[in-house]
């Protein structure tokens, strides 16, 4: 049984990875896509930092054609489907290990455990929070200048790409629910909490607009108070209603600065992707309160430990290990980010649309 379940899951990985190749003929919806994040998108930016949020070791990877990579789940990523679903022919690799000229196709900057606050995460050790990884982009714009002349090509070259940008979800899980480490929930209510949030996140998404960004996506966070490591926090198996109030606090208040930047920035787009209604009914799955691997009881407490066997039904589960969806959810969800289900995924357009706008610089 266990060798024939296996067998077929290889299998169907081999399937989807030839599906992969023979859908990618001809250039790229874009020309180029970078990606901003935490754990949900990170592909290795963290194997060489010093912190316990890592995932380059098995069964991370199980489903991956190289293994652990540092992706925080079985198989693909969002980040990954994403870039299959763009027509790109390799996935986009991380900052951490990209040079030359294939920074021209994106950058992947994404780091676990990282927030839009400096501090999130922090117990675990270092992590690439949001101010680092915008600086990392300026030092890929001064590359990108470098091989194509000067900074206005390279940010002329920018306008045409889709950027990516998933955070947030830190800054509750390793931060202000986290009140015995983090002094935050003594100093915020949740509502001010997702107001000082998201004048924060404001201010690097302007920095973003002004090094060159057009098309943006802004994914919005998802029921952190349905994943398995908060609801054995809280000694339940139903989702924490009092976490997912503030998810959905930071998330409403996401999906209006994303109507102000569409005003103050008329010559760019932004777009809202509802992760939280779209994590909600994701159909196929019916394991939705417990990891399918083997998650550790010390810290870095719910990630998987390392050299367990996982479960064989991955298809089945919605969580990997205590914090992240499996790849199976990671497709759902991208299909529905890009290619909208229901008017409610997206805020205003899906993805597929968002990069069909023109924007002035297009040629
Ligand atoms: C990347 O390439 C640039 C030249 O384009 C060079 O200056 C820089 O040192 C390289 N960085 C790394 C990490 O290899
Ligand atoms: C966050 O860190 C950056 C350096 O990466 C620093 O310039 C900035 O002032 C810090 N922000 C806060 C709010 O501490
Ligand atoms: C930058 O490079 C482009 C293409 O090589 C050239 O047309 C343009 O004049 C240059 N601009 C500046 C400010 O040097």
């Amino acid at each position: 049984m266990a060798c024939c379940a296996k067998i077929i899951l290889t299998i169907s990985t081999i399937f989807l990875a030839l599906n992969f190749k023979t859908l990618v003929e001809g250039a790229p919806e874009v020309p180029c896509y970078f990606i901003f994040g935490d754990s949900l998108l990170d592909n290795g930016n963290n194997n060489d930092l010093q912190t316990k949020a890592k995932a380059n070791y098995a069964p991370y990877g199980i489903d991956f054609p190289n293994g652990p990579t540092g992706r925080f789940t079985n198989g693909r990523n969002t980040a990954d489907f994403l870039a299959e679903r763009l027509g790109f022919e390799h996935y986009i690799p991380p900052f951490a290990s990209t040079n030359g000229s294939e920074l021209l196709e994106g950058v992947n900057y994404a780091s676990g455990s990282a927030g839009i606050r400096n501090d999130s995460g922090s117990h675990l050790g270092d992590r690439i929070y949001l101010d680092r990884q915008l600086k990392n982009h300026k030092v890929t714009i001064s590359r990108i200048a470098d091989l194509l002349g000067n900074t206005t090509s390279a940010k002329k070259h920018l306008n045409k790409c889709l950027f990516i940008v998933g955070i947030g979800s830190n800054d509750y899980i390793n931060n202000y629910l986290m009140p015995e480490i983090y002094p935050s929930s003594h100093l915020y209510t949740p509502n001010e909490y997702a107001t000082a949030l998201i004048t924060q996140y404001s201010q690097h998404l302007r920095t973003l607009y002004e090094d060159g960004a057009r098309k943006v996506a802004l994914f919005g966070l998802g029921q952190i108070g349905c994943i398995p490591a908060e609801m054995q926090k809280h000694n339940t198996r139903r989702c924490v209603g009092s976490t997912n109030d503030a998810i959905q606090l930071f998330n409403s208040k996401l999906k209006s600065l994303v109507g102000d930047l569409n005003t103050n920035f008329p010559d760019a787009k932004f777009t809202y992707i509802n992760m939280y209604s779209i994590s909600s009914v994701i159909g196929v799955v019916s394991v939705l309160n417990r990891p399918c691997c083997k998650v550790l009881e010390t810290m870095p407490e719910g990630q998987c430990a390392p050299g367990e066997t996982p479960c064989l039904l991955r298809g089945i589960y919605l969580f990997y290990d205590n914090f992240h969806p499996t790849e199976i959810a990671n497709r759902i969800a991208t299909n529905r980010a890009y290619n909208a289900l229901l008017p409610s995924d997206v805020y205003p357009v899906d993805i597929r649309h968002l990069i069909r706008t023109n924007s002035v610089y297009d040629e």
